[in-house]
């Protein structure tokens, strides 16, 4: 990889290498989880197992939710509907292969008959990954790749308690490997959660950082999707809408996370961009924030919010046009307006929003002398995979690495 980094036929290799993966996700067809949306859905859900017949499930989460007392009233409901429920919380941020035997192990000894997700990112890609295994009868290890779970999982729920991953609906779940410091991604269709319920009611407790980082992850997504050769007519519109409703109800989230109105309208956001970028792929925001995050366990949407704003500044004019579509969807810029010119407003509007919620523009943890190798890592990880505006070289993404630090 690090020669065809450096080869002048990178470009061209990376148009061939998305032009196969382009094909190859077209042709799969990508289930739509049913949804249930609104304050005590999460319970709705719960008693739904039982109706669709299930008698033991495995709860999925981590210990802080737990203490937190989120996960007890969904215990209670599955027990009072007749499903035998076992909590296993031994997810961590960022899951590590230990974590997800771990979790198989629970499953099989609960003999469990489905696997529910309660959480942020991590436990609900956690859940996604132990139905997996169970189901395919291996180790996690089997399955990183694309296309790799072979049979069924166990049939996923999940819950999200963060706006922000989208994970619900994707078919993506990230396991870190701790002995390579990486986050490697395992996606497969079979991972997408069979319903998801969208419940504001479990994040209103959420504190105003962990609301502006998971919120700019689901904003990274919305944008990074928009953008994306892959994107059609429906993904760009669940973008945009993406798009527009963070903008629109994130800062509130900030200033009031008691709003139960905007907590719902982030919650949808999230989902709304975790359908547009499950089909239309992420970009080099994601590419960096993926490998900040297996370095220095910076949260997945702060890496995102330092990332985004100079991945946009590197490819504003080769997509000024679907960057100029959501300055108009966020009323940054009128139709009318050259597409440069609102390109360049929408870019603005996105610091804005991040000073105005309080994300810092640099990162204490970067230190110079890692630099290359994140740079390095990170383009490995997107050349080929992820349908960029514009191809970037490992100078260019040193420099945007170089902006954040402290
Ligand atoms: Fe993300």
């Amino acid at each position: 990889m690090e020669r065809v980094l450096a080869s002048p036929l990178g470009p061209v290799l990376h148009r061939a290498r998305l032009l196969v993966l382009h094909a190859l996700i077209a042709s799969v067809r990508m289930r739509r989880p049913v949804l249930l949306a609104g304050p005590g859905t999460a319970r709705q859900l719960c008693r739904t197992l039982a109706d669709l017949g299930h008698r033991r499930v495995l709860l999925v989460t981590d210990a802080v939710l737990n203490r937190l007392g989120i996960v007890q009233p969904l215990v209670e409901a599955l027990e009072a509907a007749g499903v035998a429920c076992a909590v296993h919380d031994g997810v961590e941020p960022d899951p590590t292969h230990a974590q997800i035997e771990a979790g198989v192990a629970a499953a099989r000894a609960h003999r469990a008959d489905a696997v529910l997700g309660v959480g942020g990112g991590s436990p609900m890609d956690a859940a996604k990954l132990i139905a997996a295994c169970v189901g395919n009868d291996c180790a996690v290890a089997a399955l990183v790749g694309n296309f790799r779970v072979k049979k069924p999982p166990l049939p996923i729920y999940a819950v999200p308690t963060t706006a922000g991953t989208g994970s619900e609906v994707t078919a993506i779940a990230v396991v870190t490997d701790t002995a390579a410091r990486a986050k490697t991604p395992v996606v497969d269709p079979r991972l997408i959660p069979a319903m998801a319920a969208l419940d504001a009611g479990l994040m209103l407790g959420l504190p105003a950082p962990v609301t502006a980082a998971t919120g700019m992850d689901a904003l990274t997504h919305a944008v990074e999707s928009c953008l994306s050769g892959f994107a059609n007519a429906e993904t760009r519109a669940l973008s945009v809408a993406a798009t527009r409703m963070v903008f629109a109800n994130l800062g509130r989230a900030c200033a009031d996370g008691a709003d139960l109105e905007v907590r719902q309208a982030m919650a949808l956001a999230s989902t709304l961009a975790g359908f547009a970028f499950t089909r239309a792929s992420v970009g080099y925001a994601h590419a960096i924030a993926h490998d900040l995050g297996a370095l220095y366990h910076t949260p997945h949407g702060l890496a995102n919010a330092l990332a985004l704003p100079h991945v946009l500044d590197f490819c504003r004019d080769a997509a000024a046009p679907r960057l100029a579509e959501l300055a108009v969807a966020i009323g940054a810029a009128g139709t009318g307006d050259p597409p440069r010119d609102a390109a360049q407003a929408f870019i603005d509007r996105l610091r804005a929003l991040q000073r105005a919620i309080g994300l810092p523009p640099t990162l204490a943890a970067l230190r110079e002398a890692d630099i290359p190798g994140i740079a390095g890592r990170a383009l490995a990880e997107a050349q080929g995979f992820y349908p960029v505006p514009r191809y970037m070289r490992r100078p260019e993404c040193e420099a945007i690495l170089r902006r954040l630090l402290a």
